[in-house]
């Protein structure tokens, strides 16, 4: 274990050379400099990046408020630690407004090598993937809704492909999750046979993103997946309703925390649910097929539903699947109707999609180079770099009126 670098401060001569001593006694404490007055302290800090500065709150030369403040700033790797001479409740709480980790009372010193090590310790806890999913927005987790109004049009097609593809194509860390509202059958075409769902969450008071992440079931490409609710028909509809806004909230939040891509099948059958979802998601493919005019009138619906739930066209891959040469209703008439411009369009291969479901192989694994296929692995591309964008940028605004 690396020792934990500090400095330290004195004002009264002689002062530093006493704390240094009660630190270097727990043996993983290093001294690295001593400072006498608060520009040094600042400056010290700044250059030499010790884990921790401990400061005496009557430090020459600024407040210790302002002091803390400096290093905050300066050098934010730097914990700053405040002693003080006598009890100061009001010192304390304005030393925490300007950045100190913690505050100790001289007579308390003996207990600094402690807080100091809790200080290292909680610091080191933090994952770099942590930092990064804040800092670099290329590894910002992105979260990817399928919605249609249909049902057998190829949204759980379209999710099971695309998450399979985000995790073997793009290197990305995937969840697929079927959100409650409808009978789940992702593992239908991943062979998975889940033991554990999003209803088992309802069931557990709390839960943490490892917890999350070991109910789901693992498929070989990577792909984690959180079935919506327990097997049977019956109990999957009759405790969809467990599954309330809070519970998806928590999961989403705990999903984010362990995956770099969270792909949703996402039925709107619970408006509620559903809408709360699609609002948190940085893209949602809208999928539709040409079958008639009222699959087209369907889509225009979906449009006007995506929008009333603030989701513009700016977040929306409209995706036409099933498309078959010389059918009466073309993707023109699909864009006049829904005034949706270019979709998507997946020709339809039914050969190699029942094939790909039965034998429990997602397609584009089992038949890479089918035109379906090539469709769906340049829609990930796509719809990667999407949602990394809308990731990237702000969250959400709330609606609020003056
Ligand atoms: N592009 C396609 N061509 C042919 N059949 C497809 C295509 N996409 C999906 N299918 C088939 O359509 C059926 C319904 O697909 P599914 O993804 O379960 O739809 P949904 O989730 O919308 O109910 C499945 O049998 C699937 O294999
Ligand atoms: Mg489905």
């Amino acid at each position: 274990m690396t020792r934990t670098t500090v400095l330290v401060t004195e004002v009264h001569p002689g002062e530093g050379e006493e704390v240094a001593q009660v630190l270097v006694q727990s043996g993983e404490i290093e001294v690295i400099a001593y400072a006498q007055d608060a520009l040094e302290a600042a400056q010290a800090a700044y250059r030499l990046r010790p884990d921790a500065a401990v400061l005496w709150a009557d430090l020459p030369g600024m407040s210790a408020l302002e002091l803390c403040d400096l290093i905050v700033r300066t050098a934010p790797e730097v914990a700053p630690v405040v002693l003080t001479r006598a009890n100061a409740p009001d010192l304390t709480v304005e030393a925490m407004m300007a950045g100190a980790r913690a505050v100790v009372r001289e007579s308390d010193i003996a207990r600094l090598p402690a807080i100091l090590a809790e200080l290292q310790q909680v610091r080191q806890q933090l994952p770099r993937e942590s930092i990064q999913a804040v800092t670099d927005t290329a590894k910002a987790p992105v979260l990817v809704a399928v919605v249609g109004t249909k049902g057998g049009i190829g949204k759980t097609t379209i999710a099971v492909n695309l998450a399979v593809l985000l995790a073997r194509k793009h290197g990305e860390k995937v969840a697929l999750v079927d959100i409650p509202g409808q009978l789940s059958d992702a593992h239908v075409f991943l062979d998975l046979t889940p033991r554990h769902s999003f209803g088992s969450l309802a069931e557990v008071s709390a839960f943490d993103a490892d917890f999350v992440a070991r109910i789901m079931s693992v498929h070989e490409s990577g792909v984690h997946y959180l079935a919506a609710t327990g097997d049977s028909a019956g109990e999957q509809m009759a405790r969809s309703s467990e599954v309330t806004v809070e519970l998806a909230s928590q999961v989403l939040a705990a999903l984010k925390r362990r995956f770099t891509a969270v792909v949703l099948d996402c039925p709107l059958s619970y408006w509620p649910l559903a809408s709360y979802v699609l609002r948190r998601t940085h893209v949602v493919i809208a999928v539709a097929t040409l079958e008639d005019m009222a699959a087209l009138r369907s889509a225009l619906s979906l449009r006007e539903l995506l929008l009333s739930a603030g989701l513009d066209d700016e977040r929306v891959v409209p995706l036409v699947n099933k498309v078959r040469r010389g059918s009466p209703l073309t993707v023109e008439d699909f864009e006049r109707v829904t005034g949706w411009a270019s979709p998507v369009s997946v020709p339809e291969d039914e050969k190699n999609c029942a094939a790909a479901l039965n034998e429990g192989v997602p397609l584009v694994l089992r038949t890479p180079g089918s035109p379906a296929a090539e469709v769906l692995a340049r829609l990930s591309l796509h719809v990667l770099q999407k949602a990394r964008l809308a990731a990237g940028m702000s969250t959400g605004k709330p609606q609020v009126t003056a």
